[in-house]
């Protein structure tokens, strides 16, 4: 027996089962670990079992959760990107393509994204929205609003050197809000009454509006927080 018990001690660590000995606190020799008859290996395995199988389960359900997580995310970023897709319309004008916030007005939009729907000098000397001077009139494919001539632009087109025929298709861009996607021309001429369609636009004509803020001071929706157009493609 004391042979046997030798036998025990001198096993490693990790090969005997220790088991508190009843009313001392101290352990005594139980078996070699994991042998069928020992009680107290086969519960303290079973808890263990448990509790790694709970640990794992845990572990499982937190990478089930976490690859829910990780399988969720994908699938939300398309919709971040539709979502973002139709916040805003896509303008096509002179080579460029720009996007703006939905009802932002076109001339707005443009001076924004650093172009302009005034030629040459038209971009110094213009009424700034006011929907008088004429110089911001532009041919438009798309939706805008109104989508008729506005008051002033039925004035304004009706003016020399505004006038029928050409006049027919002109809309100010200072006088119109973009509902969807556009496609805008600009023709020739101080005031855009020409008929050859202006060319894409170089490299160096794009910048800041020559005023700065003080171009949108007759835009009302951009001072009460609207669109501010400076999304672009
Ligand atoms: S900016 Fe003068 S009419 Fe549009």
């Amino acid at each position: 027996m004391q042979a046997a018990l030798n036998s025990w001690r001198l096993q490693p660590a990790g090969l005997a089962c220790w088991a508190p000995r009843a009313g001392s606190g101290a352990a005594r020799l139980c078996c070699r670990r994991g042998a069928p008859a020992c009680s107290a290996s086969s519960s303290r395995r079973s808890s263990s079992s448990s509790s790694s199988s709970s640990s794992s389960s845990s572990s499982s359900s937190s990478s089930s959760s976490s690859s829910s997580t990780d399988a969720a995310s994908p699938k939300e970023q398309p919709q971040q990107q539709q979502q973002e897709a139709g916040s805003g319309v896509s303008i096509a004008f002179r080579g460029r393509a720009l996007r703006a916030p939905r009802g932002a007005k076109l001339r707005s939009a443009l001076l924004e994204a650093g172009l302009t729907p005034h030629n040459g000098r038209a971009q110094l000397i213009n009424c700034r929205g006011l929907g008088t001077c004429g110089t911001c009139a532009v041919e438009i494919r798309g939706e805008v609003e109104p989508p008729a001539w506005t008051a002033a632009e039925r004035l304004r087109l009706h003016f020399p050197p505004h006038g029928p025929p050409g006049n027919g298709k002109l809309r100010l861009a200072c006088q119109v809000s973009c509902q969807g996607d556009l496609e805008v021309v600009k023709y020739s001429g101080f005031w855009g009454q020409g008929a050859e369609r202006q060319g894409a636009v170089g490299a160096g004509d794009v910048g800041p509006p020559p005023l700065g803020r003080l171009e949108f001071i007759l835009d009302r929706s951009k001072r009460d927080g609207g669109g501010t157009g400076e999304e672009r493609m």
